[in-house]
Protein backbone atom coordinates (compact mmCIF):
# COMPACT_ATOMS: atom_id res chain seq x y z
CA UNK A 1 0.00 0.00 0.00
CA UNK A 2 1.32 3.56 -0.82
CA UNK A 3 0.90 6.50 0.84
CA UNK A 4 -2.36 7.78 -0.19
CA UNK A 5 -0.60 11.47 -0.77
CA UNK A 6 1.79 10.34 -3.35
CA UNK A 7 0.44 10.87 -7.29
CA UNK A 8 0.65 8.07 -9.64
CA UNK A 9 3.97 8.65 -12.20
CA UNK A 10 2.57 10.78 -15.13
CA UNK A 11 -0.41 12.04 -13.85
CA UNK A 12 -0.97 15.67 -12.89
CA UNK A 13 -2.49 17.09 -9.41
CA UNK A 14 -5.92 18.40 -9.65
CA UNK A 15 -6.44 18.67 -6.49
CA UNK A 16 -4.10 19.09 -3.41
CA UNK A 17 -4.80 18.98 0.35
CA UNK A 18 -1.58 19.75 2.15
CA UNK A 19 -2.30 19.17 6.04
CA UNK A 20 -5.80 20.76 6.18
CA UNK A 21 -7.92 21.39 9.15
CA UNK A 22 -11.33 22.65 8.34
CA UNK A 23 -13.54 23.57 11.22
CA UNK A 24 -17.83 24.02 11.48
CA UNK A 25 -19.44 25.30 14.19
CA UNK A 26 -15.99 24.97 16.55
CA UNK A 27 -15.96 21.39 15.85
CA UNK A 28 -12.98 19.73 13.35
CA UNK A 29 -14.44 18.01 10.08
CA UNK A 30 -10.82 17.08 8.60
CA UNK A 31 -8.16 17.15 11.11
CA UNK A 32 -4.70 17.53 9.32
CA UNK A 33 -5.56 15.70 6.02
CA UNK A 34 -3.20 15.77 2.58
CA UNK A 35 -4.03 13.79 0.16
CA UNK A 36 -3.74 14.28 -3.84
CA UNK A 37 -6.33 13.39 -6.77
CA UNK A 38 -5.40 13.60 -10.33
CA UNK A 39 -6.04 14.57 -13.71
CA UNK A 40 -8.19 11.82 -14.97
CA UNK A 41 -10.15 10.67 -12.11
CA UNK A 42 -13.30 9.59 -10.73
CA UNK A 43 -13.48 9.66 -7.22
CA UNK A 44 -16.35 8.39 -5.20
CA UNK A 45 -16.48 10.78 -1.59
CA UNK A 46 -18.73 8.44 0.48
CA UNK A 47 -19.42 8.97 4.34
CA UNK A 48 -21.91 8.94 6.92
CA UNK A 49 -23.95 12.14 7.19
CA UNK A 50 -22.24 15.13 8.52
CA UNK A 51 -18.74 13.56 7.90
CA UNK A 52 -18.44 16.46 5.59
CA UNK A 53 -18.89 15.72 2.07
CA UNK A 54 -20.25 19.15 0.90
CA UNK A 55 -18.23 21.03 3.39
CA UNK A 56 -14.84 19.68 1.86
CA UNK A 57 -16.68 20.52 -1.83
CA UNK A 58 -17.15 24.04 -0.68
CA UNK A 59 -13.84 24.51 0.98
CA UNK A 60 -12.42 23.36 -2.94
CA UNK A 61 -14.44 26.32 -4.20
CA UNK A 62 -13.09 28.26 -1.40
CA UNK A 63 -16.44 29.33 0.41
CA UNK A 64 -14.80 27.88 3.35
CA UNK A 65 -11.88 28.73 4.63
CA UNK A 66 -9.16 26.08 5.95
CA UNK A 67 -8.40 26.86 9.52
CA UNK A 68 -4.94 25.43 8.92
CA UNK A 69 -3.16 23.90 5.88
CA UNK A 70 -3.34 24.49 2.01
CA UNK A 71 -6.14 23.45 -0.58
CA UNK A 72 -4.44 23.64 -4.22
CA UNK A 73 -6.62 23.31 -7.63
CA UNK A 74 -4.44 22.67 -10.20
CA UNK A 75 -1.03 24.09 -8.14
CA UNK A 76 -3.12 27.37 -7.40
CA UNK A 77 -4.79 28.31 -4.05
CA UNK A 78 -7.83 27.75 -3.78
CA UNK A 79 -10.31 31.03 -4.65
CA UNK A 80 -13.65 31.47 -4.95
CA UNK A 81 -15.20 31.59 -8.22
CA UNK A 82 -12.61 29.23 -10.04
CA UNK A 83 -13.36 28.55 -13.53
CA UNK A 84 -11.55 25.56 -13.59
CA UNK A 85 -14.30 23.93 -11.49
CA UNK A 86 -18.19 22.85 -11.80
CA UNK A 87 -19.89 22.53 -9.10
CA UNK A 88 -23.23 20.49 -8.77
CA UNK A 89 -24.15 21.62 -5.08
CA UNK A 90 -26.26 19.22 -3.10
CA UNK A 91 -29.44 21.09 -2.54
CA UNK A 92 -31.54 21.24 -6.04
CA UNK A 93 -35.45 20.10 -4.84
CA UNK A 94 -36.54 24.33 -5.73
CA UNK A 95 -36.07 22.92 -9.60
CA UNK A 96 -39.10 20.49 -9.91
CA UNK A 97 -41.35 23.23 -9.71
CA UNK A 98 -39.86 25.53 -12.70
CA UNK A 99 -41.74 26.00 -16.14
CA UNK A 100 -38.41 27.44 -17.60
CA UNK A 101 -37.30 25.83 -20.42
CA UNK A 102 -34.65 23.15 -19.68
CA UNK A 103 -31.90 24.86 -22.66
CA UNK A 104 -32.75 28.59 -20.97
CA UNK A 105 -31.59 26.85 -17.20
CA UNK A 106 -28.82 25.75 -18.49
CA UNK A 107 -28.13 29.04 -20.26
CA UNK A 108 -28.78 31.26 -17.40
CA UNK A 109 -25.36 29.80 -15.96
CA UNK A 110 -23.97 30.68 -18.98
CA UNK A 111 -25.08 34.18 -18.90
CA UNK A 112 -23.99 36.98 -16.36
CA UNK A 113 -21.47 36.07 -13.61
CA UNK A 114 -19.62 33.46 -14.89
CA UNK A 115 -18.67 34.93 -18.76
CA UNK A 116 -19.60 38.06 -18.62
CA UNK A 117 -21.71 38.01 -21.69
CA UNK A 118 -24.97 38.77 -23.14
CA UNK A 119 -27.70 36.33 -23.22
CA UNK A 120 -28.15 35.99 -26.81
CA UNK A 121 -24.70 36.23 -27.56
CA UNK A 122 -23.84 33.48 -30.21
CA UNK A 123 -20.52 32.42 -28.36
CA UNK A 124 -22.92 31.83 -25.07
CA UNK A 125 -24.71 29.74 -27.50
CA UNK A 126 -22.58 27.59 -28.72
CA UNK A 127 -21.10 26.77 -25.97
CA UNK A 128 -24.38 25.70 -24.30
CA UNK A 129 -25.37 23.62 -27.48
CA UNK A 130 -22.05 22.04 -26.93
CA UNK A 131 -22.54 20.70 -23.06
CA UNK A 132 -25.70 19.84 -24.11
CA UNK A 133 -24.60 18.00 -26.47
CA UNK A 134 -21.94 16.02 -24.50
CA UNK A 135 -24.47 14.71 -22.29
CA UNK A 136 -27.02 14.34 -24.91
CA UNK A 137 -29.88 16.56 -23.79
CA UNK A 138 -30.34 18.41 -26.54
CA UNK A 139 -33.89 17.45 -27.18
CA UNK A 140 -34.72 17.07 -23.50
CA UNK A 141 -33.27 20.55 -23.28
CA UNK A 142 -36.52 21.69 -25.32
CA UNK A 143 -39.17 21.13 -22.55
CA UNK A 144 -39.61 22.58 -19.25
CA UNK A 145 -38.11 21.60 -15.68
CA UNK A 146 -40.90 20.98 -14.32
CA UNK A 147 -41.62 17.57 -16.68
CA UNK A 148 -38.74 16.17 -16.59
CA UNK A 149 -37.97 13.28 -14.30
CA UNK A 150 -35.47 13.55 -11.51
CA UNK A 151 -32.99 11.83 -13.75
CA UNK A 152 -33.59 14.04 -16.57
CA UNK A 153 -33.09 16.94 -14.56
CA UNK A 154 -29.62 15.46 -13.37
CA UNK A 155 -28.08 15.78 -16.74
CA UNK A 156 -29.22 19.44 -17.40
CA UNK A 157 -27.64 20.14 -14.33
CA UNK A 158 -24.34 18.00 -15.35
CA UNK A 159 -24.60 19.79 -18.84
CA UNK A 160 -24.45 23.77 -16.51
CA UNK A 161 -21.58 22.64 -14.42
CA UNK A 162 -19.79 21.55 -17.89
CA UNK A 163 -19.96 25.39 -19.09
CA UNK A 164 -16.65 26.78 -19.44
CA UNK A 165 -14.76 23.23 -19.46
CA UNK A 166 -13.83 23.29 -15.97
CA UNK A 167 -10.67 20.54 -15.13
CA UNK A 168 -12.60 19.72 -11.85
CA UNK A 169 -15.80 18.57 -10.89
CA UNK A 170 -17.59 18.30 -7.43
CA UNK A 171 -20.61 16.45 -8.01
CA UNK A 172 -22.70 16.64 -4.85
CA UNK A 173 -24.72 13.59 -4.33
CA UNK A 174 -26.27 13.84 -7.95
CA UNK A 175 -27.97 10.16 -6.81
CA UNK A 176 -30.50 11.91 -4.43
CA UNK A 177 -33.75 10.73 -4.56
CA UNK A 178 -32.83 8.65 -7.56
CA UNK A 179 -34.77 5.02 -8.43
CA UNK A 180 -31.30 2.25 -8.88
CA UNK A 181 -32.52 2.64 -12.70
CA UNK A 182 -31.86 6.37 -13.30
CA UNK A 183 -29.16 6.13 -10.59
CA UNK A 184 -27.25 4.03 -12.92
CA UNK A 185 -27.74 6.14 -15.94
CA UNK A 186 -26.40 9.35 -14.24
CA UNK A 187 -23.24 7.33 -12.78
CA UNK A 188 -22.28 6.04 -15.95
CA UNK A 189 -23.59 9.41 -18.01
CA UNK A 190 -21.11 11.16 -15.90
CA UNK A 191 -18.17 8.49 -16.18
CA UNK A 192 -18.58 8.96 -20.08
CA UNK A 193 -18.14 12.69 -19.74
CA UNK A 194 -15.21 11.99 -17.24
CA UNK A 195 -12.93 10.10 -19.52
CA UNK A 196 -14.31 11.79 -22.71
CA UNK A 197 -12.94 14.77 -21.41
CA UNK A 198 -10.19 13.61 -19.20
CA UNK A 199 -11.27 15.39 -16.53
CA UNK A 200 -11.50 14.69 -12.70
CA UNK A 201 -15.02 14.07 -10.67
CA UNK A 202 -15.53 14.11 -6.86
CA UNK A 203 -19.11 12.68 -6.63
CA UNK A 204 -20.52 12.19 -2.92
CA UNK A 205 -23.03 9.40 -2.31
CA UNK A 206 -23.86 7.61 0.80
CA UNK A 207 -23.91 4.18 -0.98
CA UNK A 208 -20.62 2.95 -2.51
CA UNK A 209 -22.63 -0.07 -4.81
CA UNK A 210 -23.82 2.55 -7.31
CA UNK A 211 -20.27 3.78 -7.78
CA UNK A 212 -18.17 1.02 -7.69
CA UNK A 213 -18.09 -0.20 -11.34
CA UNK A 214 -17.51 4.05 -12.13
CA UNK A 215 -14.97 4.67 -9.73
CA UNK A 216 -11.38 4.93 -9.71
CA UNK A 217 -10.17 5.76 -6.05
CA UNK A 218 -12.41 6.32 -3.23
CA UNK A 219 -12.36 9.05 -0.67
CA UNK A 220 -14.28 8.31 2.64
CA UNK A 221 -14.86 10.73 5.01
CA UNK A 222 -15.51 10.38 8.75
CA UNK A 223 -14.53 11.24 12.40
CA UNK A 224 -11.88 14.33 11.09
CA UNK A 225 -10.27 11.39 8.88
CA UNK A 226 -9.79 11.69 4.80
CA UNK A 227 -8.95 7.83 3.91
CA UNK A 228 -8.34 7.82 -0.01
CA UNK A 229 -7.38 4.67 -2.13
CA UNK A 230 -8.59 2.11 -3.39
CA UNK A 231 -12.04 0.18 -2.87
CA UNK A 232 -9.73 -2.66 -1.77
CA UNK A 233 -7.50 -0.32 0.28
CA UNK A 234 -10.30 1.86 1.83
CA UNK A 235 -13.52 -0.65 2.43
CA UNK A 236 -12.20 -2.53 4.86
CA UNK A 237 -13.00 -3.10 8.65
CA UNK A 238 -10.04 -1.45 9.87
CA UNK A 239 -10.08 1.72 8.29
CA UNK A 240 -13.95 1.85 8.43
CA UNK A 241 -13.77 0.85 11.99
CA UNK A 242 -11.69 4.26 12.69
CA UNK A 243 -13.87 6.82 10.43
CA UNK A 244 -16.80 5.26 11.63
CA UNK A 245 -15.55 5.37 15.48
CA UNK A 246 -17.20 2.10 16.25
CA UNK A 247 -16.60 -2.02 15.00
CA UNK A 248 -17.39 -2.06 11.05
CA UNK A 249 -18.23 -5.12 9.27
CA UNK A 250 -17.18 -5.35 5.27
CA UNK A 251 -19.06 -7.63 3.50
CA UNK A 252 -18.97 -8.75 -0.16
CA UNK A 253 -21.84 -10.18 -2.13
CA UNK A 254 -21.99 -11.15 -5.49
CA UNK A 255 -20.36 -8.28 -6.74
CA UNK A 256 -21.38 -5.67 -3.81
CA UNK A 257 -19.86 -4.23 -1.00
CA UNK A 258 -21.88 -3.83 2.24
CA UNK A 259 -20.88 -1.82 5.09
CA UNK A 260 -22.11 -3.02 8.66
CA UNK A 261 -22.81 -2.14 11.93
CA UNK A 262 -23.61 -4.76 14.01
CA UNK A 263 -26.61 -6.12 11.95
CA UNK A 264 -26.95 -2.37 10.05
CA UNK A 265 -26.06 -1.44 6.84
CA UNK A 266 -24.59 1.55 7.73
CA UNK A 267 -24.62 3.45 4.26
CA UNK A 268 -28.16 2.22 3.67
CA UNK A 269 -30.06 4.65 5.59
CA UNK A 270 -33.22 6.71 4.11
CA UNK A 271 -31.49 9.90 2.93
CA UNK A 272 -34.23 11.42 0.75
CA UNK A 273 -33.96 14.91 2.10
CA UNK A 274 -32.47 17.65 -0.29
CA UNK A 275 -32.06 20.52 1.70
CA UNK A 276 -28.75 20.92 2.40
CA UNK A 277 -28.29 22.38 5.39
CA UNK A 278 -32.16 21.99 6.75
CA UNK A 279 -31.38 18.75 8.48
CA UNK A 280 -29.78 18.01 11.30
CA UNK A 281 -26.57 16.50 12.04
CA UNK A 282 -26.64 16.32 15.49
CA UNK A 283 -28.00 13.25 16.68
CA UNK A 284 -31.48 13.31 15.78
CA UNK A 285 -31.41 11.10 12.76
CA UNK A 286 -33.43 7.77 13.15
CA UNK A 287 -30.68 6.05 11.12
CA UNK A 288 -29.74 3.62 13.95
CA UNK A 289 -26.13 3.95 13.58
CA UNK A 290 -23.48 6.47 15.09
CA UNK A 291 -21.77 9.01 13.10
CA UNK A 292 -18.96 8.69 15.46
CA UNK A 293 -19.22 12.32 15.90
CA UNK A 294 -16.66 12.48 19.15
CA UNK A 295 -13.68 14.94 17.71
CA UNK A 296 -11.32 15.11 20.39
CA UNK A 297 -8.60 16.32 19.05
CA UNK A 298 -6.39 13.70 20.60
CA UNK A 299 -8.09 11.43 18.31
CA UNK A 300 -7.85 12.97 15.09
CA UNK A 301 -4.39 13.77 15.31
CA UNK A 302 -1.97 12.35 12.92
CA UNK A 303 -3.55 9.38 11.22
CA UNK A 304 -5.40 10.65 8.44
CA UNK A 305 -5.74 9.01 4.91
CA UNK A 306 -2.94 6.75 5.76
CA UNK A 307 -4.17 4.08 4.18
N1 LIG B 1 -22.80 26.57 7.97
C1 LIG B 1 -22.55 25.71 8.95
N2 LIG B 1 -22.43 26.10 10.23
C2 LIG B 1 -22.15 25.23 11.22
N3 LIG B 1 -21.98 23.92 11.02
C3 LIG B 1 -22.09 23.47 9.77
C4 LIG B 1 -22.38 24.33 8.66
N4 LIG B 1 -22.43 23.60 7.55
C5 LIG B 1 -22.19 22.34 7.93
N5 LIG B 1 -21.98 22.26 9.26
C6 LIG B 1 -21.66 21.07 10.02
O1 LIG B 1 -20.51 20.50 9.47
C7 LIG B 1 -20.60 19.09 9.47
C8 LIG B 1 -20.38 18.57 8.08
O2 LIG B 1 -21.51 18.88 7.30
P1 LIG B 1 -21.58 18.52 5.77
O3 LIG B 1 -22.83 19.11 5.25
O4 LIG B 1 -20.31 18.88 5.12
O5 LIG B 1 -21.69 16.93 5.83
P2 LIG B 1 -22.05 15.92 4.68
O6 LIG B 1 -21.07 14.81 4.75
O7 LIG B 1 -22.18 16.64 3.39
O8 LIG B 1 -23.47 15.40 5.17
P3 LIG B 1 -24.73 14.87 4.33
O9 LIG B 1 -24.39 13.46 4.01
O10 LIG B 1 -25.85 14.95 5.30
O11 LIG B 1 -24.90 15.74 3.15
C9 LIG B 1 -21.96 18.76 10.05
O12 LIG B 1 -21.80 18.45 11.41
C10 LIG B 1 -22.74 20.05 9.89
O13 LIG B 1 -23.73 20.18 10.86
MG1 LIG C 1 -23.68 16.90 2.07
Amino acid sequence: MTPTGAAPRGSAPVLELDRVTLEMGGRAILSDASLVVNQNEFIGVLGPNGAGKTTLMRAVLGLVPAASGAIRVLGETVERGNPSIGYMPQTRSALAGRRVRGRDFVAMAADGHRWGLPHHDAKARKEVDRVLELVGARELAMRPLSELSGGERQRLLLAQCLLGNPRLLLLDEPLISLDPHHQKNVVELVRRVQQELGITVLFSAHELNPLLHALDRVLYLGSGVAALGTVDEVITKPVLSRLYGSAIDVMRVNGRIFVMSGDVEVEKHDHEHEDDHGHDHGGGHAHGHDHGHTHSPAKTHGHTHDV
